[in-house]
């Protein structure tokens, strides 16, 4: 017998034992989730980050951000309207989903309604937008979203509350069962002050959007599956809970803001924010006005995405019927340094460690596999939490330590499981450089000043459950030269 077929001989029966010793040793399986947890849409929804808003409709064409009703459908007459153009700007964003809104407070409809005469059927243009919008979207492998605004200024039902809940229903109607499938509804509680008084009937409505379009997410103060951040400039809580309690939130009433910015860690219903902001002043196009700079359109996308948010960005299409290429090309600078910063991980290649390990495919490595699905998870035994704390150690390449500082610090937890981080720290060579308390899908520090070191630490001070973490990440803004 050689020593090569010896060999071969060795390593067989090793290997015999090696499977043998597996199957005795099954991988233990997924922690129990911390409640509440998100339902498989609001995970997909979660997952897109950014999101497009198209406002368009009589204001455009009257240079106005609230219309009164009273303008006539000749109005709008827009030379040249392109839906397929508009996709340029969702795409160029980087955007997988994309809302138009449908009827804005002045109540002209962007599709030729059955229920009433105040549509583009009596306009010049005569077309339907929501078809040519939800077709021009799907053709680009954007998915369509719908907004029907309550308040209507035009309609006179409004302010006879069966009636114009009625007919507020029959357009909900004619909007989910006509288009195809629409992925978010969005309702507001927008309502004038010192206008006609109306009472919306949100459940009839929310029940009748799950019964016509049952994969989509409503979105409004109170969800019942997205939440509204409570401001308009895209700005989340530095705390930042997906959960809620549905039941404290009267959608439009004043004062929900602040709860509804940060979320409440007791809360029983999952609802995640959205924090819808204009890449210009207006919601609507105006001449006079023009896109937001890249720095700030940057510091809004780590004050939402990077605060457990989506962000949806509204781009007003022109009197043409077209978005403006400047407002486009301003989309694609803002997505091209997007990918600059996060495309490249100065964390990959390190070797992690943490303070104790679930076990097999649980294990700190999980952090650097560029995956939301796998995650780093502390064993669950309390006495291991109370010995070591709960921490996550990245010891960093030595080539890549010296010469390649960053000053973003990227955490993930997987929401999948519940929303656990309460508080938490992170040291670079034992200096600590950032604190925060969630963390949620995603947590972005943008840190003062770029730091490099020889190892990273994320330090879990307070938590519901043992933490369960996706992604520590490093980055490098180059753009960061006005840090918040
Ligand atoms: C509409 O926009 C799309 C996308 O930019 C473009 O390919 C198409 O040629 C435009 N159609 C017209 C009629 O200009
Ligand atoms: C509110 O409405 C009343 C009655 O219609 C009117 O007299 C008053 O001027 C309005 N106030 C404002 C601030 O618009
Ligand atoms: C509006 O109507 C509702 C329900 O009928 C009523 O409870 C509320 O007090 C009214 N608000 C005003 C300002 O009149
Ligand atoms: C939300 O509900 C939970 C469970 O009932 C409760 O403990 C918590 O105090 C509520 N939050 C607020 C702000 O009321
Ligand atoms: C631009 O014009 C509109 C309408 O005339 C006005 O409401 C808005 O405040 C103006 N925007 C700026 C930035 O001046
Ligand atoms: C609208 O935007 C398009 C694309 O930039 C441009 O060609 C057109 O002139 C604009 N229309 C107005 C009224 O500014």
């Amino acid at each position: 017998m050689g020593g090569a077929s010896l060999l071969r001989l060795v390593s067989a029966a090793l290997l015999a034992l090696a499977a043998g010793m597996v199957a005795e040793s099954a991988v233990p399986p997924p922690p129990l989730p911390v409640l509440p947890i998100p339902n498989a849409a609001q995970l997909a929804w979660q997952r897109r980050e950014v999101i497009m808003f198209f406002h368009f409709g009589m204001n455009t064409f009257t240079d106005s951000e609230w219309g009164t009703g009273a303008e006539p459908p000749s109005l709008f007459a827009p030379a040249a309207l392109n839906a397929s153009q508009w996709m340029d700007a969702a795409e160029a964003a980087g955007a997988s989903l994309a809302i138009l809104v449908a009827k804005h407070h002045d109540g002209f409809c962007l599709w030729p309604s059955a229920y009433t005469a105040h549509s583009v059927r009596a306009s010049p243009w005569r077309g339907d937008l929501v078809r040519d919008f939800t077709d021009a979207a799907r053709a680009r492998g954007v998915d369509p979203g719908l907004y029907l605004s309550p308040w209507d200024r035009h309609d006179a039902r409004y302010g006879r509350e069966t009636e114009y809940n009625e007919y507020y229903l029959a357009q909900l109607r004619e909007l989910l069962a006509g288009y195809g499938s629409v992925s978010e509804i969005w309702f507001d509680g927008a309502k004038g002050k010192n206008e006609t008084n109306m009472t919306y009937h949100f459940q009839e409505w929310f029940q009748t959007v799950r019964q016509l379009q049952g994969a989509i997410n409503i979105f409004s103060d109170a969800g019942p599956d997205v939440r509204w951040v409570g401001d308009e400039q895209g700005s989340a809580g530095t705390t930042c809970w997906s959960t809620v309690n549905r039941s404290s939130i009267t959608i439009g009433a004043e004062g929900i803001e602040k709860y509804i910015n940060e979320g409440d860690p007791r809360g029983t219903d999952w609802v995640p924010p959205e924090c819808d902001v204009s890449i210009r002043p207006g919601w609507f196009w105006h001449r006079n006005e023009t896109a937001k700079p890249l720095s700030q359109l940057l510091r809004i996308y780590y004050n939402s995405v990077g605060r457990n948010c989506v962000l949806l960005l509204n781009a007003p299409p022109n009197t043409t019927g077209l978005v403006e290429d400047a407002d486009i090309a301003r989309l694609r600078e803002f997505r091209a340094a997007v990918t600059r910063i996060f495309g490249t991980d100065l964390a990959k290649g390190s070797a992690a460690r943490a303070s104790s390990e679930r076990g097999a495919g649980f294990g700190a490595g999980n952090v650097l596999d560029g995956s939301d699905d796998t995650y780093w998870a502390a064993a669950t035994a309390e006495e291991d939490g109370l010995k070591n704390g709960y921490w996550i150690e990245l010891r960093l390449r030595p080539a890549a330590s010296a010469a390649r500082p960053f000053n973003v610090v990227r955490i993930q937890e997987h929401v999948a499981l519940g929303q656990r981080v309460e508080r938490h720290e992170v040291y670079v060579d034992g200096v600590a450089v950032a604190t925060g308390t969630t963390v949620g899908h995603k947590r972005l520090h943008r840190l003062a000043r770029p730091v490099a070191g020889r190892t990273v630490k994320v330090w879990f001070a307070a938590r519901r459950g043992v933490p369960l973490v996706s992604a520590v990440g490093l980055h490098l803004d180059p753009y960061a030269t006005d840090v918040m």
